[in-house]
């Protein structure tokens, strides 16, 4: 299928030295493959965290959601739902919808619903199929927004392909940018100001610090969803480039970094053993770790600092009465 978005294209990849030429496989595996190796060859080794979005990782992720444990979607659904109007109001006569790694279209949908000079609605994502089944949903129960997916990087997207974004309101949920670090953080909002342009509104949605007895079970659940999630990062590896992990012998770690304010998620060794991916042999001790991903958490002050840091002026912020999620409105001068 042909790409929607031309200049978000190139990917730009952690570069590995790994010579692979005449492996044959395709350039997202490649892009994969490369992470990989690089990832289990160094010291802490890791591998990011989008990797662990394949079908099955996305569908997981999905039922993850629908957690009792996991309190952030249904919080954040909550909040756009009685919200939403004031939201609205506050965001001014919006006629862009500009949506960051368009999530779930639920929440999309509840957004789109509160925005009445709503006409273009732009998802941007790097999954194709996931763009194109929720473009499609959303245009089947908006049958007069246009939507104008963009196949990409949303950290790296530079423009909005000449689509004339007219009052434009960014939007970012799931609190997905507490998979980013502050710095990184930073430099995705310096960038999404440059995308939507000045006197933009962006709505974010960011997950607040809390006790450690509500945010450890939402990362490790009773039913063991959350390990699955994370332990299909090895089966993904096994499937796409000939690994051998055993993943019963491994298992999911979720522990709270109380300085760096972030769940860190980790798959432990439970044996010493090698693994081999790609030809490559890796030794891992037992108690050895791969870090997989990290879910930052803020204060309402903190994430409105970072905010300002990258040139945004918090406007309005809506939270749950028992303080476990935000919506930010921001707003660029
Ligand atoms: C998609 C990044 C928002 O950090 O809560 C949930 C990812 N990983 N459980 C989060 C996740 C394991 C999620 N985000």
């Amino acid at each position: 299928m042909a790409r929607t978005a031309t200049s978000v294209q190139d990917r730009g990849e952690i570069a590995g030295d790994w010579d692979r030429g005449g492996s044959g496989l395709s350039a997202e595996a490649t892009e994969f493959a490369d992470a990989v190796l690089c990832g289990l060859g160094r010291r802490p080794r890791s591998i990011p965290s989008r990797f662990l979005y394949d079908d099955t990782g996305s569908a997981l992720f999905e039922d993850i959601t629908r957690l009792e444990e996991y309190y952030p979607t249904r919080t954040e659904m909550a909040l756009l739902r009685t919200h939403g109007p004031e939201i609205a109001f506050c965001a001014g006569p919006v006629e862009t919808l500009v949506e960051f790694g368009s999530g779930s279209s639920r929440k999309t949908g509840l957004l789109i619903e509160a925005l009445r000079n709503l006409r273009t609605y732009i998802p941007i994502d790097v999954s194709e199929s996931f763009l194109t089944d929720a473009a499609a949903r959303l245009q089947r129960d908006h049958a007069k927004l246009t939507v104008r997916p963009m196949v990409g990087d949303f950290t790296k997207a530079r423009d909005l392909n000449g689509i004339g974004a007219e009052r434009p309101l960014g939007f970012f949920s799931g609190s997905t940018i507490g998979n980013l670090t502050h710095d990184e953080a930073v430099a995705f909002l310096d960038n999404a100001a440059r995308l939507l342009g000045s006197g933009s509104a962006f709505l974010i949605g960011v997950d607040l610090e809390k006790s450690l007895d509500i945010l450890i079970p939402a990362y490790d659940d009773a039913r063991g969803v959350t390990a699955a999630f994370s332990l299909n990062l090895l089966s993904r590896i096994n499937r796409e480039l000939g690994g051998d992990f055993d993943t019963g012998r491994f298992a999911h770690r979720a522990l709270y970094n109380g300085r760096a304010g972030r769940i860190e998620i980790y798959l432990e060794s439970l044996a010493d053993q090698t693994v081999e991916v790609l030809g490559e042999r890796f030794d891992f001790a037992n108690g050895e770790r791969i870090h997989t991903e990290n879910s930052h958490k803020y204060s309402i002050g903190g994430f409105q600092s970072l905010a300002r840091r990258a040139g945004w002026l918090p406007m309005r912020v809506w939270t749950d009465k028992d303080n476990l999620f935000s919506l930010h409105l921001l707003r660029r001068p």
